[in-house]
């Protein structure tokens, strides 16, 4: 199963990934997560990316679809994946669609997650208090807000109109909405 999860900041995706992999048995590739390691790594890409990251804004497509090839080209990705937080614009959907098509995996489905904007905020405002992710500031969430309603929304409609996407209401229990993700994409 190669499966996109899509949603805004705070919907929920990583919290699903996490309990997706076990399911479905397949690698959960997060490009934030990638990020991260890189900035704590102090690598030359995670010094070019902290900035950006701590702001909210996109780090450059070209970097981040460099290290997903590289992290896509892993053996343990033949059994399929599960992506969270890639494609995050037009830009990066067709540039996935390219490289999968080139490895002759092609995206199985995309699940959007969908939560209010209210609840994203306090469940980021929690997040905050109990973990302090650089990029959780009130300042930064406004502006991964906005990237993610400008920029990310729209991928949405791009796997909508191919006939890959699932929405998926995100609020509730995380089991519960792992059993509604599992019904969304035929895997109970
Ligand atoms: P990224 O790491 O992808 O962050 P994000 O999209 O802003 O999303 P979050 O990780 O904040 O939320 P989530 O949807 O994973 O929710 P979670 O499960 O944690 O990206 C970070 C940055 O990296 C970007 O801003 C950008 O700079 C850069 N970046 C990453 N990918 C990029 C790309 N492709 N291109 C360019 N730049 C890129 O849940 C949130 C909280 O809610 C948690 O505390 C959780 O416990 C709680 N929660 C979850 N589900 C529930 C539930 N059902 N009930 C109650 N609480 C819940
Ligand atoms: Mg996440």
């Amino acid at each position: 199963m190669r499966l996109v999860l899509l949603g805004a900041p705070g919907s929920g995706k990583g919290t699903q990934a996490t309990r997706l992999k076990e399911a479905l048995r397949v690698p959960h590739i997060s490009t934030g997560d990638l990020l991260r390691a890189a900035v704590a790594a102090g690598t030359p890409l995670g010094q070019q990316a902290k900035a950006v990251m701590e702001r909210g804004e996109l780090v450059s497509d070209e970097i981040v679809l460099g290290m997903l090839e590289e992290r896509l080209g892993q053996p343990d990705t033949r059994a399929g994946f599960i992506l969270d937080g890639y494609p995050r614009n037009l830009a990066q959907a067709n540039a996935l669609d390219a490289l999968l098509a080139r490895l002759g995996q092609p995206v199985d489905i995309a699940v959007q997650l969908d939560v209010d904007t209210e609840l994203l905020i306090q469940r980021i405002a929690g997040r905050a208090q109990a973990e302090g992710r650089a990029d959780d500031t009130p300042e930064a969430v406004r502006n991964r807000l906005r990237v993610y309603s400008d920029q990310t929304a729209p991928v949405i409609d791009y796997y909508r109109g191919r006939g890959k996407l699932a929405c998926v209401f995100g609020v509730g229990s995380m089991d519960e909405v792992l059993q509604r993700v599992l019904g969304a994409i035929g895997a109970t």
